[in-house]
């Protein structure tokens, strides 16, 4: 795994999409959450300003909360649309159904979607501040694939700023796994602030283990973490 700690990941991680579009990426990976937004607005002002064209590309997103219609503001596909792919001229872009009838046919059908779009080229990451990655949280088995998952009581408190009230925070994810994650060809995984400073030394130099699932880039053939400085803060 490289890892490069720069004070504005966001210029490094366009830079790997923008070269990765221009080199004829056909599928990228999406991510949510606030890691990526200053990537997502770089690559929209690369789009706006400097002529980069996501043409022909489709998207496939992490993960999706289970029982929020895709139009409900905190839905996943609903940020992805109006942080990022609603301003620039992407093709399809997918997510896990999180209203299907059967969550499990849902996520079986996810996975097949992907291997059928895929593989993806490059797989934008963030990383939760206990390791996890998409929603794979602590104990995910390493080859998982797309499946349901309960979140913990620490990432529905992490993620509860972004709803009016804890309690309205989804238990449940639809999730790529770990092993459908792994399947892309370039992971890239980007982290700012202190807050992450653990989960960051854990993924990089822990040892590899469930226990933190963002520990599974030690094995990709290509992975690339982007770090600022406070993120790097408890790399030795
Ligand atoms: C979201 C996702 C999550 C987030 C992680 C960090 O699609 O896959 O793994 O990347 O929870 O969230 P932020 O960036 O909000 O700290």
């Amino acid at each position: 795994m490289e890892v490069v700690i720069v004070d504005h990941p966001e210029q490094v991680m366009a830079d790997i999409v923008e070269n990765a579009v221009r080199g004829g990426a056909k599928t990228i990976g999406l991510a949510t959450g606030s890691s990526p937004l200053a990537t997502y607005d770089e690559l929209i002002r690369r789009h706006r300003d400097e002529g980069l064209s996501f043409a022909g590309v489709n998207a496939v997103l992490l993960d999706e909360y289970v029982g929020l219609v895709p139009t409900h503001p905190e839905s996943y596909a609903r940020f992805i649309r109006d942080k990022f792919t609603d301003h620039i001229d992407i093709g399809d872009v997918h997510s896990p159904d999180g209203m299907a009838p059967d969550s499990r046919i849902a996520a079986d059908a996810y996975d097949a979607l992907i291997a059928e779009v895929g593989p993806v080229d490059v797989q934008i990451l963030g990383i939760g501040s206990n390791g996890h990655i998409g929603f794979n949280e602590p104990s995910s088995s390493l080859t998982s694939r797309t499946r349901i998952k309960t979140l913990t009581e620490k990432t529905r408190q992490d993620n509860a700023r972004f709803f009016d009230s804890f309690d309205e925070v989804p238990m449940h994810v639809i999730t790529q796994g770990l092993g459908t994650i792994c399947d892309a060809k370039h992971l890239i995984l980007v982290a700012t602030g202190s807050g992450k400073a653990a989960a960051v030394a854990a993924a990089v130099e822990g040892p590899l283990s469930a226990s933190c699932p963002a520990s599974v880039l030690q094995l990709h053939r290509h992975a690339t973490m982007v770090v600022d400085p406070a993120a790097a803060a408890d790399l030795k």
